[in-house]
């Protein structure tokens, strides 16, 4: 079955004060990314769950909700019984992630697990069996605006690979510094899920920006 890609704007690079108004501006998105942060696991702090919840109950698309926290066994699955479409904890912050992606799942959502650029893929090949999302940071966590790690880029050909093989059965998702000048290098390495903060929240037209992104990457996916 051909691949479609999937365009998740960032609400990390929205106006903070009007939130509701910021998820209705990307109705045309296939997820919204809604980035957690704690000031422990990486050094900024965002929101939590009750303004996830709040968003999640007006936004016009499912919340993809990246948890950059400690803890996440704690607190993840609450994101689901919210709503969230996807809930994706940190490889390097759950003690048993399988675990955790088992309550996410039983509360309705997909569960995700995400990989700091530095974090090898190899040491979660079993673990990944129990995922739905594998999200690839190609950016150090924490920041938006920051400049797209290419070094990364393997890591995702591989989850590609292991996915067109049949031992992984997941989106492949890239997060950090994806815009119309990297959008390519990653679809074509074998992402399908693309988080982009600045690159639509920064632009005139968000609509406009999240339809010229989809095409790019679409046109540049393996056939
Ligand atoms: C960074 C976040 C990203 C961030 C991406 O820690 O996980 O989701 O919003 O922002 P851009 O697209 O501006 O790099
Ligand atoms: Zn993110």
């Amino acid at each position: 079955m051909p691949r479609e890609p999937m365009i998740a704007p960032s609400l990390l690079s929205a106006d903070f004060a009007r939130l509701a108004e910021e998820s209705r501006r990307v109705s045309d998105a296939d997820w919204l990314h809604f980035d957690v942060m704690d000031a422990h696991f990486v050094p900024n702090l965002t929101f939590g769950l009750p303004v996830m919840a709040a968003v999640q109950a007006v936004s016009p698309v499912p919340l993809d909700c990246h948890l950059m926290i400690e803890n996440p066994e704690r607190w993840a699955p609450g994101y689901a019984e919210a709503g969230a479409g996807n809930v994706t904890i940190h490889a390097e912050a759950a003690a048993d992630p399988r675990a955790v992606a088992r309550d996410i799942r039983a509360a309705g959502a997909l569960a995700g697990l995400a990989l700091k650029p530095g974090t090898p893929l190899e040491g979660f090949l079993d673990v990944l069996r129990d995922f739905d999302t594998l999200l690839v940071m190609t950016v150090e966590p924490g920041f938006g605006g920051q400049e797209f790690i290419a070094d990364v880029l393997p890591k995702v050909r591989r989850a590609r690979e292991l996915v067109d093989a049949g031992h992984l059965t997941l989106f492949v998702e890239v997060d950090g510094g994806i815009n119309a000048d990297t959008i390519e290098q990653a679809a074509a390495a074998g992402a399908d899920v693309f988080v982009a903060g600045s690159a639509v929240y920064g632009a005139d037209d968000p609509g406009k920006a999240i339809e010229a992104l989809r095409a790019q990457a679409a046109g540049a996916m393996p056939a």
